[in-house]
């Protein structure tokens, strides 16, 4: 079994070149599923058959990503459960009492577990054509109930990191941050927007973000100051101020174009965004922005051709490119412990130079030292320490990762690199869940990224070319 997956995995990595770019269109949508108790009804026909007609659209267009936020709390009673604590992926129950409205009509192949019911539920909810790791639920650390009703509801904000190709990861935020233009509404709101920025600059150094949500903010509106964090702190771009807005952010305090529902110009400025940055391992660039309103047309015969949501969802297109200097394998392990990411702190044209590696029962640290003296470390002080010189021009190129569980929770046992000259170096234990990651030709492992704690929890090895 052990080697039989080694060998497919190496078979993976070695018998076909990963794509260099790619295309993928993301919507966002708050779907005003909440029950009439927490929001009143300005959309015609009831929430269970739009809810389903909204679910009928999404497999109809096939959007790769789509953020839902305001998901009927139907959805959540019992329909979803957990099979992979740490994939945290959901599938459907079959037993359900009470319909997944969307879920039920929809057909994308990853879809997030929901969350519960409304008062216990954030309404946030993703589907997908790819898969992703580490899915996380955040709660707000601030809510005003000044107006609206935000504190009755747990509402947050989700993390992913999604995987629409071999070797490419994009961090994925959604969101709905408080409503209101009450003080206390903004000052929550504000606070909501700082934390998403924040974890960005801890949980997402290094990679490529996507936020997709339901701001409730608009760049026009004077208080609304949380909004441009997103640029001045964590350098995202704005998919509507790129493709609709010749790259000029509005003035605030400026008169708002407020936009009507369904609309049918791009120009007007709505609560619900679209922010994104690429890293220095795969470019991302918007390359349309698109009010979708009408593509949801209500089919009742009743209501035929009225709005189903009370927001416009908002569609982008996007491209991505990966880098020809820098490369990523998967990842291997569980989403515990703390993000680091070697990537910002490379020198230019790295040459790996010594390896170092603790473990015993598992593998409690890795490290590398380069060339020009720049040492990357990870992990614990455990185990016992290994290590292996790289003579001139040998390059580590194949890396084999074992996992198993410490505690419940997925770590890495076991680590074998082994180089371009045949020489290995491996520390840890390791066991029947092993997979083998092979540099793309020309290429050789620089540093890590991953998750550490005093062990190594996850770990994905950075390439660079080589000159
Ligand atoms: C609800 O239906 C009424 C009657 O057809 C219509 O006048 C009204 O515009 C509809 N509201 C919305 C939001 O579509
Ligand atoms: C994405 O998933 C949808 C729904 O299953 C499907 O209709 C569409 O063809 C898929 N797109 C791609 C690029 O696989």
């Amino acid at each position: 079994m052990k080697s039989t997956l080694a060998l497919a995995a190496m078979f993976t990595a070695s018998a076909h070149a990963a794509a260099t770019s790619g295309k993928f269109t993301a919507l966002s949508f708050n779907v005003a599923g909440l029950p009439e108790l927490l929001q009143g009804n300005e959309v015609n026909g009831s929430k269970t058959e739009n809810s389903g007609l909204i679910g009928t659209y999404f497999a109809k267009y096939g959007y790769d990503l789509i953020h839902l936020q305001e998901v009927s709390p139907a959805a959540g009673e019992g329909v979803w459960f957990v099979v992979d604590q740490d994939a945290n992926r959901g599938v459907l129950d079959k037993d359900f009492n009470y319909h997944a409205y969307i879920y039920a009509t929809d057909n994308h192949q990853y879809r997030t577990p929901t969350s519960g019911g409304a008062a216990i539920g954030s309404g946030l909810n993703s589907l997908s054509n790819y898969s992703w790791l580490n899915f996380l639920r955040t709660k707000w650390n601030k809510c005003s109930s000044a107006s609206g009703s935000d504190c009755l509801t747990p509402k947050g904000f989700t993390f992913m990191r999604w995987n629409p190709s071999e070797g490419v990861y994009i961090d994925v935020y959604n969101f709905h941050a408080d409503a209101g233009t009450e003080p206390d509404d903004e000052q929550a709101r504000n606070s909501n927007l700082q934390q998403v920025a924040d974890y960005i600059d801890t949980w997402s150094v290094g990679n490529a973000v996507l936020v997709m949500g339901d701001t409730n903010s608009r760049y026009t509106r004077q208080d609304d100051t949380g909004i441009r964090v997103f640029k001045s702190q964590n350098n995202l771009q704005d998919a509507w101020i790129v493709n609709a807005k010749g790259g000029v952010y509005p003035t605030a305090g400026a008169d708002a174009l407020l936009c009507v529902n369904p609309s049918t110009t791009e120009t007007c400025e709505t609560v619900d965004k679209v922010l994104y940055r690429g890293s220095s391992l795969v470019s991302l660039s918007s390359t349309s922005f698109l009010y979708a309103g009408e593509q949801f047309p209500n089919t009742n015969p009743e209501y035929l051709g009225q709005i189903i949501s009370d927001h416009n969802p908002v569609l982008v297109d996007f491209s991505w490119t990966t880098s020809s200097d820098f490369r990523q394998s998967p990842f291997s392990g569980g989403p515990h412990g703390n993000w680091f990411n070697d990537l910002p702190k490379l020198p230019a044209s790295p040459v790996a130079s010594v390896l170092k590696f603790s473990g015993a029962d598992r593998l409690d640290s890795v490290s590398i030292q380069l060339a020009d003296g720049t040492t990357f470390s990870h992990g614990g002080t455990g185990g016992t320490a290994k290590s292996l010189t790289l003579g001139k021009g040998e390059r580590w190129i194949s890396t084999k990762l074992c996992t198993g569980q410490k505690d419940g929770r997925t770590r890495n046992f076991y680590i074998k690199a082994t180089t371009s000259d045949g020489r290995t170096l491996e520390v840890g234990t390791a066991t029947d869940s092993c997979t083998s990651f092979v540099a793309d030709s020309g290429y050789g492992v620089v540093g890590f990224m991953g998750q550490d704690g005093d062990e190594i929890d996850q770990l994905a090895l950075i390439y660079a070319r080589y000159a």
